[in-house]
């Protein structure tokens, strides 16, 4: 997204709430939907999805899968009709794939065009541009693609040309990461041969289990005490299965902790993913004391479940321990917000991969926490955030560096703040949360 005078930035303002009430079902989860578009294109044949976030993220990506030989159809609202060339049958796209704000998206496509013998150019908005891929390029050039060019520092715009035949692999991630795992196992989908992927702390298994459920051989087992090893048998064949998407978890997170910090709310999010490897917000938020409960357990469209009730709470800081980095990483600054409502120090440890969002997530929650009069610190890798027992100043306007997740996180403080709280810009929101402000209204947000 650009900002310039035909295209300013829109800011936003919060102001502090009465109770919080009532129902809501955030829109589908941002990796579930990405992958289910892809899969669908990997796949010959019609995949039928149910519940797809039409977000300006995964709209990229369909567009993307579209250019690559999918027909994709919007039947109506989150129902999508997927038809794909298959895997192997892949069309050299024509233009640049412009991922606009997606990291996911450009990231997994890059293992997809890595496993195929054609050529595509990837690019973005000015933070994607500023976003690391040589952690996705290395992994994939060992599988046979080669980067024909890239911008400094393995940066978009990047030219990749993939393997006619990529060869098998084992690959250790160096960090834990969806988004290399995926890309590497996507990229492996076409090799002959069994590619591995081995991580050392787990993250989401979100690919893994879609691969199964369109009839990939994938087998996961634990590695070390937080690890995983998965492989993967090459050239399945995929066959198209319906996808129903889980509301996400992550989207979840700022109604959840909005109703925790305004006094005398009590509110339910329907239909919420809580895979066990994206919970690390629901237990880091019960340790510090919060009323939270799960109703109407389910299994939906192969992943768990459950209606939150969320009651405002007093919560107390605790120390996060950074293995939970991986359940949790892009909630941080939601949390950053709980544990500025919270009484005592809340300390994150392990944040490292919080530099690399979105923005610089690490100093845009400090900043943004400081804007508004509350007390923090960033030592090494941790942050520190010292809570005002319920009571947070505000008062700020709030730099998002073009990253949805800070902005909504600070819009959430404001519900609760003694004074307003102002971010910069609110239109990356619609990359992964459209309705955001309309479904927080519902609920008894006040935003001008
Ligand atoms: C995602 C993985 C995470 C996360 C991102 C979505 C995915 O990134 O931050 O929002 O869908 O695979 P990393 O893999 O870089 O941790």
């Amino acid at each position: 997204m650009q900002t310039d005078a035909e295209h300013p930035a829109s800011p936003l303002r919060a102001s502090r709430a009465r109770a919080l009430s009532g129902r809501c079902r955030p829109p589908g989860d941002k990796s579930v939907s990405h992958r289910s578009l892809i899969l669908g294109t990997l796949a010959v044949g019609e995949t039928a999805i149910e519940g797809l976030l039409e977000g300006e993220d995964v709209l990229r990506t369909a567009e993307a899968c579209r250019a690559l030989g999918a027909r994709i159809d919007r039947l109506g609202p989150g129902s999508w009709s997927v038809r794909g060339p298959g895997l192997g049958s892949l069309l050299e796209p024509r233009e640049t794939l412009d991922f606009g704000n997606a990291g996911t998206g450009s990231r997994l496509m890059m293992g997809v065009v890595a496993g195929h013998p054609i050529t595509a150019r990837f690019d973005g908005d000015a933070s994607l541009r500023k976003r690391p891929m040589r952690r996705i390029l290395d992994p994939l050039t060992q599988q046979g693609a080669r980067v024909l060019e890239e911008a400094e520092g393995g940066r978009c715009p990047i030219l990749l040309r993939g393997a006619a035949e990529p060869l098998p692999v084992e690959y250790k991630t160096p960090v834990a990461s969806a988004q290399i795992k995926s890309a590497v196992l996507l990229c492996g989908l076409n090799s002959p041969g069994r590619t591995v992927v081995i991580e050392s702390e787990a993250s989401r298994d979100h690919t893994e289990k879609m691969l199964a459920h369109f009839g990939a051989r994938i087998a996961s087992e634990p590695f070390g005490p937080h690890g995983r090893k998965i492989t993967l048998e090459g050239r399945p064949e995929l066959r198209p299965a319906p996808v129903r998407v889980p509301a996400d978890p992550s989207s979840a997170a700022f109604p959840l902790v909005a109703a925790l910090i305004v006094p005398g709310s009590e509110i339910v999010i329907e239909g919420v993913m809580i895979n066990p490897l994206r919970n690390g917000l629901l237990t880091t938020l019960q340790e510090m004391g919060a009323r939270i409960s799960f109703e109407n357990r389910r299994a939906e469209g192969g992943e768990e479940v459950a209606d939150i009730r969320v009651a405002a709470s007093t919560l107390a800081g605790v120390d996060v321990p950074a293995e939970r980095a991986p359940s949790m990483i892009d909630e941080y600054p939601i949390l950053a917000v709980a544990a500025a409502f919270a009484g005592g120090e809340t300390r994150m440890r392990g944040l490292s991969e919080l530099r690399v969002k979105e923005s610089d997530r690490l100093e845009a929650i400090a900043a943004g926490l400081r804007a508004n009069a509350v007390e923090c610190e960033i030592s090494g890798d941790d942050l520190i955030v010292r809570g005002g027992t319920g009571r947070v100043s505000g008062g700020g306007v709030v730099e998002t560096h073009l990253d949805h997740r800070i902005a909504m996180s600070f819009l959430v403080m404001g519900l609760a703040a003694e004074q307003d709280v102002t971010v910069d810009d609110d239109r990356m929101i619609a990359t992964s949360f459209p309705d955001f402000r309309a479904l927080m209204e519902v609920l008894g947000a006040r935003f001008a």
